[in-house]
This record gives structure tokens, sequence and C-alpha cells, in this order.
């Protein structure tokens, strides 16, 4: 179990990020910018209810991503918070899982279960990265107690605003969610013990940039546990390409040896990078028109932070962290 801390060691200060540009990207023929841009406006609309689909054609309903599942089929509220669970059930979710959270929280937007993975313990401080409505931040606060904190950081404010409106429905006093990009956490240096994510990381222009900061945030010994989808074939052209599409969920996927590189890069150790064998079945109905399970696999994403520093490594990072711990 790892040493609690307050809810004011979150750096609360930096809620609502400024939004910067990532350096580099790797979309098809859109720039940092124009990905971002489409990104958070198909979340908007998936976030207020106007879009129907984040994957897929635009008139599909209802809301999918990734996923376009019950695409075709007659919809209505009821019909889409089924379409959501049955998703999620094909995710790794359990009927517990799924009974405990209200509220639509739930947007049927993972590609796995990180919080299955997680290993969370009672009183951890847990970061979620790109958390939708909230449903992994929930599900997270079950395991943590009343001693443990979670935090969900999303780039669209529609989503924020769903996620905080979900917080009230659930009751949930230990979860807060601020508005920032996963590039830039508005969160403290080593404040975190676990981070999630679930399917978002993918999204990034700038994944090195990524789990730089995830490191940065994670307390010594912290670890990482993230779902997503990783490529195993190159994408054709027009689907890289394509910002309104299906694209938009798989065409940032990175490979796994990467994704190794990059996470390694970060400093964090123990780095496991695990396919989901049975994910063709859910990313099969991603797309009506192409499988896009020829070149994209579920993942898990696991990494520690070491406990020490390896000797004559110091840097200014650890120099922050020293810092901000010696402020506690
Ligand atoms: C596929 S959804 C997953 C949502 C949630 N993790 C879930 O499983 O339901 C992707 C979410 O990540 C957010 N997102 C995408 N790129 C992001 C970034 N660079 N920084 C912060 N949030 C991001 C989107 O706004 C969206 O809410």
């Amino acid at each position: 179990m790892s040493e609690k801390r307050s809810t004011a060691d979150f750096d609360s200060e930096a809620n609502d990020a400024d939004v910067n540009d990532a350096a580099d990207a790797d979309g098809g023929g859109l720039d940092a910018s124009e990905q971002r841009t489409a990104v958070r406006d198909r979340y908007a609309g998936i976030a207020t209810g106007s879009s129907a689909s984040c994957c897929g054609d635009e008139d599909a309903e209802p809301a999918s991503c990734c996923g376009d599942a019950a695409a075709g089929e007659e919809s209505t509220a009821e019909s889409g918070l089924d379409a959501d669970a049955d998703r999620s059930r094909k995710l790794g979710y359990s009927e517990d899982d799924l009974a405990a959270v209200d509220g639509d929280a739930n947007l049927g937007l993972g590609c796995g279960n990180p919080t299955a993975i997680a290993s969370l313990e009672q009183g951890d401080a847990v970061l979620d990265l790109g958390s939708g409505g909230g449903f992994d931040c929930f599900l997270a606060a079950r395991e943590v107690g009343p001693d443990g904190r979670v935090i969900g950081v999303d780039m669209t404010p529609e989503m924020v605003e769903k996620a905080r409106a979900n917080t009230e429905e659930n009751d949930a006093e230990t979860v807060e969610f601020r508005l920032g990009e996963i590039e830039h956490l508005p969160v403290a240096d080593a404040s975190v013990d676990v981070i999630l994510s679930n399917c978002v990381v993918n999204f990034s222009t700038d994944k090195p940039q990524v789990f730089r900061e995830a490191h940065r945030v994670l307390r010594p010994g912290g670890r990482l546990a993230i779902s997503d989808v990783v490529l195993t074939s190159e994408l054709p052209d027009d689907v890289r390409a394509d910002p309104e599409s299906v694209s938009a969920c798989v065409a940032g996927a990175a490979s796994i040896p990467a994704l190794e590189e990059m996470v390694t890069e970060a400093r964090f150790a123990d780095v496991s990078i695990e396919p989901k064998d049975d994910s063709d079945e859910f990313i099969r109905e991603w797309d009506p028109e192409r499988d896009l399970s020829d070149y994209v696999v579920a993942a898990t994403i696991e990494a520690e932070k070491p406990s020490t520093q390896p000797a004559g490594t110091a840097t200014s990072e650890t120099a922050e962290n020293d810092t901000a711990e010696e402020a506690r």
C-alpha cells in the first residue's frame, strides 16, 4: 500500500489547463491541431447527444467509439444504454461493474477494462487519462474507498461537464474531473499511485509526451494500467487521413514495438504490452464497411515508475519531484 495524500496534493490550481499544440502529427494528411479539433468535435457531439457515432457513419446510432455495434438498429435512449452495456460486457466488464454506476457514465467508448488490470488498493490516488463520461473513474472510486482519490482528465469540455453531472448522480465525493490534455496534465508531480486510461492514448499526436507526463505525475513505484488499441498492420491511406470516420479511432494507433520504446524512453520499468486475443470480436463491429481487426488489436499497456532512480541519473523532473515531496 502506498503513502496516502490529501486532495490538495493534486494541484487543483491547475484545473482547466491551457490547450497547447502537440509537437508532431501522425494522422495521415492532418496536422496535430486538425486531428485534435476533429477528436474534440466528435466527443463533444457524443457528450451532448448531437453526434450519433464516434466511428463510422455520422448517421449511425447509437453513439459509440470505438464502435458502431448497433448501427442500423432502431435507437431509443434505453436501447442506447443497453447497447453500451452489451459492448461493455465484450470489453471485459462484469454485471457487477455495470450495475455499480448510475447515470450515463458508461458511454460504451472504451476498448478494454483498465480497472480489471490495475490491482487498485484502498487509499490509492488514481488518474484516468481521457475519462469521457467517467465510467472507469467511478469503478476505480469503489475500489480505492473513501480514503482514495480519483481524477479524470479530458480535453473535451462537454465530456467533462457530463462527467461532473455523473459525479453528482453517483454521489462520488472522491472523484473529480479536470479539463486538460493528457500531453499537459493538470496534475501535480508525484501525486498519483496508478494511471488508468481506456482507448485514449491512440488519439494523441505526441505519445512520447503522454508517457513523460505520466511518469512525472506518478509517485515512485506508481503504475500504468492502460487499455488501448495498437497497430498490427499498416493502415490504408484513406483510413489514416479521414478524421470524420472510423479512422478517428484507429488512425493514430502505434505498434507494440513503437509503444514499448516510448514507454521505456519515458523511464518506466517492467514494460508489458499484451494484445487482447479476443478483441477482434468487437473491433470487427467498429466499421460496417471494413474489417478493422486486420489493422488493430486491443491491448493492455502496463509499466512501473521505478521506486528509485539509478545512481547518477538525477534529472530536472526528479529535482521537481523532490521539491514537491518536501512541500508536503
Ligand atoms: C474513446 S473515448 C474514451 C472515454 C473513456 N476513457 C471511456 O472508456 O469511456 C476518448 C476520450 O478521450 C478524450 N481525449 C482524446 N484525446 C485526448 C487528449 N489528447 N487529451 C485529453 N483527452 C483526450 C476525448 O475527449 C474522449 O472523451
